[in-house]
């Protein structure tokens, strides 16, 4: 019997709940081929949470993720709060703190394009074909975590973007160590033509990069990366940057791969480590059973490779989604003109099918 290994699943809200299922069935199906023992375990975060015990991120769930080798996670929130900016208590308060109390400093995420789904973006295909994009965001940092409040009686509100050197060099260390790994390119993202944090990323970056001489890099504005990324995708092949600006990039280089529900990241620190699709709780296809489970998924394979080492088990999934997609199988939201209605699975269907090839690979 090999190593027994502790995975706790968390859902969240929305789709959440409906492609975690999905990523999990992929994990047991491994276990099975494989020979692995998987303990699973269930935990609520953000607007269920809330619903149930009045807090985004209870006690109890925490203490189950510390006790966990690996958290598959969906995602966490609810239009009731969007709408309600003076809310005091919000699902994604329960996202935020669980980052900072696990120490999930670095955000993986992976641009990774399918070529069946190269019609899939509205970006035009030959610009496309052939990123290969992996993206660190710091996720401890930044405006997200600095000091925020009112003044003037309200009528005036500040969030600090704030930086120390250590919170830069543990998440460029980690890149730095991906691109020598790879194409052997980095691009820091930062704004440091105005803000002197991004001048304390910089030259923070500048001393790592001594480390890492084989490593060619690039320090570029964020503004002008946006841009770059839609022009000329394939120029990219790790890029490093701040919380807030890896938010925003990453949702668009999303589109780079087609459609949101493709994409998988993983949150790393120096414990346990978090996956999750980068796709939101999407409340408007909520209970429609339409999700694209594929991002969960492919946060499984994400999950098998980095926090257990199961390099194989992981490519397995990856060719499993690929031959999928070969296939022609298509969830609604990566399906085009052409797709036939027969060929369109629902959320489970596309679950299955990855398990399906998934036993025959093996
Ligand atoms: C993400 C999300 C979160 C973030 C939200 C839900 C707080 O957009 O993981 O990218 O801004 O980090
Ligand atoms: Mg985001």
């Amino acid at each position: 019997m090999n190593k027994s290994y502790k995975i706790t699943i968390l859902p969240g809200d929305g789709i959440g709940k409906e492609v975690t299922q999905e990523g999990q069935k992929v994990l047991q199906k491994i276990a099975q081929l494989y020979k692995h023992e998987f303990q699973f375990a269930k935990a609520i975060i953000g607007h269920t949470a809330i619903e149930q015990t009045g807090n985004p991120l209870p006690e109890e769930t925490l203490k189950q993720l510390k006790k966990s080798d690996a958290i598959l996670f969906g995602a966490v929130g609810h239009p009731k709060y969007d709408n309600d900016p003076n809310a005091k208590v919000r699902p994604e308060q329960g996202l935020l703190k669980m980052r900072k109390e696990l120490g999930l400093y670095a955000n993986l995420r992976p641009i990774k394009l399918f070529d069946e789904l190269l019609g899939a973006s509205s970006i035009k295909p030959e610009v496309l074909k052939g990123s290969d994009i992996l993206f660190f965001r710091e996720l401890t940092g930044d405006v997200y975590f600095g000091e925020r409040g009112r003044r003037d009686e309200g009528a005036t509100a500040f969030d600090t973007m704030i930086y120390s050197r250590y919170e830069v060099e543990r998440i460029a260390r980690k890149a730095f160590v991906a691109a020598q790994g790879r194409r052997k390119k980095l691009m820091s993202v930062d704004k440091a033509n105005v803000l002197e944090s991004s001048r304390l990323w910089r030259e923070t970056v500048q001393e790592i990069a001594k480390e890492f001489p084989e490593v060619e890099v690039e320090h570029t504005f964020v503004d002008s990366a946006a841009m770059l990324l839609i022009k000329n995708p394939r120029h990219f092949d790790v890029v490093l940057t701040g919380n807030l600006f890896g938010d925003i990039l990453t949702d668009e280089a999303s589109q780079i791969a087609g459609s949101m529900g493709m994409l998988a990241s993983a949150s790393v620190g120096d414990t346990v480590g978090l996956y999750e699709p980068i796709h939101g709780s999407a409340h408007d296809i909520t209970g429609k059973g339409i999700a694209n489970p594929l991002a969960s998924i492919l946060s499984a394979a994400l999950l098998l490779d980095i926090s257990f080492n199961l390099k194989k088990e992981s490519q397995s999934v990856i060719q499993a989604v690929e031959r999928t997609l070969q296939a022609g199988f298509r969830t609604v939201d990566i399906a085009d003109s052409k797709t036939s209605q027969a060929m369109i699975l629902n959320t489970e269907a596309m679950g299955n099918k990855v398990l399906e090839y998934l036993a025959i690979i093996n």
